[in-house]
Order: C-alpha cells, then sequence, then structure tokens
C-alpha cells in the first residue's frame, strides 16, 4: 500500500491536482452539510513557524468532517530534543492517520515522509507552499472560469509561495511571468519566465499576485529593491479589464501592495484565505483515501 504524501506539486499528475481541485469545490458546495469523511481519523500537525490560515484551516477541515487535529509544540515534543525523524515519525504513524507540517528545512520534511507510515502534507517549507497553491487554484477557478491559457503575473520576491505557483503552471497550463529584480532572477525556476519591467509582466494579465517580501525567518531585509513591484493602481490598470489581484496573507502593510488595491472590488484576499479550508479537505481526503476516505 503506497502512503499518499502531499509535499511536491512537482512530482503529481495534472489530472490527479485536478481531481483534488474538483473535490475541494464540491466540499466548498457541502460548506454548510459536511459529509462526515474524516469520522475516527486523527491529524498531527506541528509548526516551526507563526500561521493563522494554515493552522486554523487544517484544523477546521478535520473537525467539520468528523475527525480530530491536535497540534504539537515544536518546543514541548521529544523531536527537538534527542529522538530522532525517524523515530517520530514511526511513533506518530502508530497514533494518528496523517501529519501536517510546517517546517522551514524542506529536506527535514522528506526525512520524515520517508519513515512515516501515514500521509505527511507540506503545510510550508522554506522552498515550497503547495497547499496555499492549490487554493490559489481553486479561486481563480471560481473566479475567471479556468485556468487553462490564464497569464498570472508575479511581482516581488521569488519566495516558496512563487516556486508553488510555477511547480503549479505545468500542472495547469497557465502562463507565469515573474517580475523581480535583477539580482533575484538566478534564483528563480528556469520553468518561469522572468522580467525585470514589471509593467510588462502585468500588461494583459488575468491575475496579479504578490507575496510579501520579507518571508518569515528573513526579518531586517532591506526592503529598497522591491519598491519598483509594488502592486498599485497604476500597475493593476496594466492588466486586463477582469483581472483580479491574488495574496496569500499574511500582508506586510502596505509594502508589497497598496490598501487601496487590497481593498480593491479587483481583491479577492478574503476568497482566497476561505479557499484554504476547502482545498485542506480535499487534500485530506485524497491522502486519506487509503485509510478508507471516499473521494
Ligand atoms: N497563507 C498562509 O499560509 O498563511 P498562514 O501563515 O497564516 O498559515
Ligand atoms: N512567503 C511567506 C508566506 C507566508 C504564508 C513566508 O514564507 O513567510
Amino acid at each position: 500500500m503506497s502512503v499518499r504524501h502531499f509535499i511536491n506539486l512537482g512530482e503529481f499528475d495534472a489530472q490527479t491536482l485536478k481531481d483534488i481541485l474538483k473535490n475541494a469545490h464540491a466540499l466548498k458546495a457541502q460548506k454548510y452539510n459536511p459529509p462526515q469523511l474524516f469520522k475516527g481519523l486523527s491529524l498531527a500537525m506541528m509548526f516551526d513557524k507563526r500561521s493563522t490560515r494554515t493552522r486554523m484551516s487544517f484544523e477546521i477541515a478535520m473537525k467539520q468532517l468528523g475527525g480530530h487535529s491536535m497540534i504539537l509544540n515544536k518546543d514541548d515534543i521529544q523531536l527537538g530534543g534527542s529522538e530522532s525523524l525517524e523515530s517520530t515519525a514511526r511513533v506518530m504513524s502508530r497514533f494518528v492517520d496523517a501529519i501536517m507540517l510546517r517546517l522551514s528545512n524542506h529536506d527535514m520534511m522528506e526525512q520524515l515522509a520517508k519513515h512515516a507510515d501515514i500521509p505527511v502534507i507540506n503545510g510550508m517549507t522554506d522552498i515550497s507552499h503547495p497547499c496555499q497553491i492549490m487554493a490559489d487554484m481553486m479561486t481563480i477557478e471560481e473566479k475567471l472560469g479556468g485556468l487553462e491559457g490564464k497569464k498570472i503575473a508575479w511581482f516581488g520576491d521569488y519566495n516558496n509561495v512563487t516556486q508553488s505557483f510555477v511547480d503549479a503552471s505545468t500542472k495547469f497550463d497557465f502562463e507565469f511571468v515573474a517580475a523581480l529584480p535583477e539580482d533575484l532572477h538566478g534564483n528563480a525556476d528556469k520553468g518561469c519566465t522572468i522580467t525585470a519591467d514589471a509593467t510588462a509582466a502585468a500588461s494583459n494579465a488575468d491575475v496579479i499576485v504578490t507575496d510579501t517580501w520579507v518571508s518569515m525567518g528573513q526579518e531586517g531585509k532591506t526592503l529598497d529593491k522591491f519598491w519598483p513591484y509594488q502592486v498599485n493602481a497604476d500597475l493593476m490598470a496594466q492588466a486586463n479589464d477582469n483581472a483580479i489581484f491574488m495574496h496569500c496573507m499574511p500582508i506586510h502593510e502596505w509594502e508589497e501592495v497598496t490598501e487601496e488595491v487590497a481593498k480593491s472590488p479587483e481583491s479577492v484576499i478574503f476568497d482566497e484565505a476561505e479557499n484554504r479550508l476547502h482545498a485542506q479537505k480535499a487534500i485530506l481526503a485524497w491522502c486519506l483515501e487509503e485509510a478508507g476516505v471516499e473521494v
């Protein structure tokens, strides 16, 4: 029996991801009458960084679908002491049915998954944030009717969220353009179009998206080079008439986006945040299918 981890979007076949999204829409439609898919099942969650949306959405997803979740504080469990990743993974596999982690070190997450007999879900590492991107894909489908052929333009830093957009672009067949300061171009995945020209990136875009210039753990960073990539009304005006503005949140007010844009009718940030809940349900359901969950 293979264990269904949800760690690297790039390793999935496109149809599986599309099926998960389809289920996310279906589960959203049952928002007030959620099927009790996770009855008797438990999720353990660990975070080595702060979280509002990821923590809440996973906890509520489990609860609404009849399951249970627990938060393991990294400073309280034995993992931070002398107990190894392997032992931790093997012991947790005997107690719960899935593990969701926010772990800065991506390799450590992979190691944990290697030793776990239950699904491990990536709640964000320093290099990727796949669950966020599933909610973003869902939001774009809702707002624009589909993903194929759409132009998604990213502005500012090249970070974990950017990487997951690039990973998703080949699965969902959209064009992804990242407008970044010149010195960050070397950090970018070769699979996406990179430019230093923010106006050109925004031109004819269907989605304008950004994220903080200071990801957690990068506090104290100099921001000067990012200001030409701030999402403001002038930049939004370059995009298609029905273009939407997205941000995974938390927003660093008002650096990477102006208050005017974040609170404009084009901004879908709160729908995007809500969709974390529905997407998590579908991701969990896919991961737990081997445990008997009907998808
Ligand atoms: N977007 C996101 O992952 O938010 P949190 O850090 O609040 O979980
Ligand atoms: N890039 C941000 C995303 C937060 C959800 C960070 O890593 O802090």
